[in-house]
């Protein structure tokens, strides 16, 4: 990572996010940025399908596509590592304990957007830290597709976003799942992005799992 864990787990406690620029290697950025764009397209899932059983695929709410990572492949696995690091250095600054880390690519075509959400709903999700990593090369203004994220417990939905985020490559966010609804602007062009999250384990912290 491009800064220390100390900056990051500082950053999430004062204030519960931190946008990241070249968070990353150059390596691994390249390397992850091939492997999206080489994906076939039977390769991609329409978001909403797959995984989440309780999820209910909704084109009116996203119309992303999207790809699970493991760690199979080098590019991936090299930024699971990563991954691996930040869940430690977490863990032992902040106590989160953070169990494990799923997470996946996203490809939003010209014309795709998510509209304003949570990732964890209060008390129902084992999610509770969000990452997400761009992999775009000279993004502009006029390519749409910028990330809004909204203060926490806002009444009113008009509320102007704490932060707007330029999808470029290497730009990576953190923040806390729970606390922070967010969207992606209708994009412009074919955008490009790597999410995951940090989950608790439902059983170590007394929660009951959702139905699966
Ligand atoms: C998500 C999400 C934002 C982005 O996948 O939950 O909010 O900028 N993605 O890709
Ligand atoms: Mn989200």
């Amino acid at each position: 990572m491009s800064i220390s864990i100390d900056d990051i787990a500082d950053a999430l406690s004062e204030k519960g996010y931190i946008v990241i620029p070249r968070a990353l290697d150059a390596n691994v950025l390249n390397g992850l940025q091939h492997r999206v764009t080489d994906l076939s397209p039977e390769q991609w899932l329409s978001a909403g399908i797959g995984r989440n059983t309780d999820f209910q695929q909704n084109k009116k709410i996203r119309s992303d596509n999207i790809f699970w990572i493991s760690k199979n492949d080098p590019q991936e696995s090299a930024f699971l590592q990563n991954m691996e690091l930040l869940r430690q250095g977490l863990n032992q600054r902040l106590y989160m304990g953070l169990f494990d880390f799923e997470g996946h690519f996203a490809t939003y075509p010209k014309g795709a957007f998510y509209q304003r959400h949570v990732d964890a709903l209060h008390g129902r999700s084992n999610r509770v830290l969000s990452v997400i990593l761009y992999l775009n090369d000279g993004w502009s203004a006029d390519d749409g597709g910028e990330l809004l994220m909204y203060p926490e417990h806002q009444e009113c939905q008009e509320k102007e976003p704490i932060q707007r985020v330029v999808p470029e490559l290497g730009t990576m966010v953190v923040f806390l799942s729970e606390q922070f609804p967010h969207e992606v602007l209708e994009s412009h062009r074919q955008r490009y992005s790597l999410t995951g999250w940090f989950r608790v384990n439902s059983s170590l912290s007394g929660r009951v799992d959702p139905a699966s």
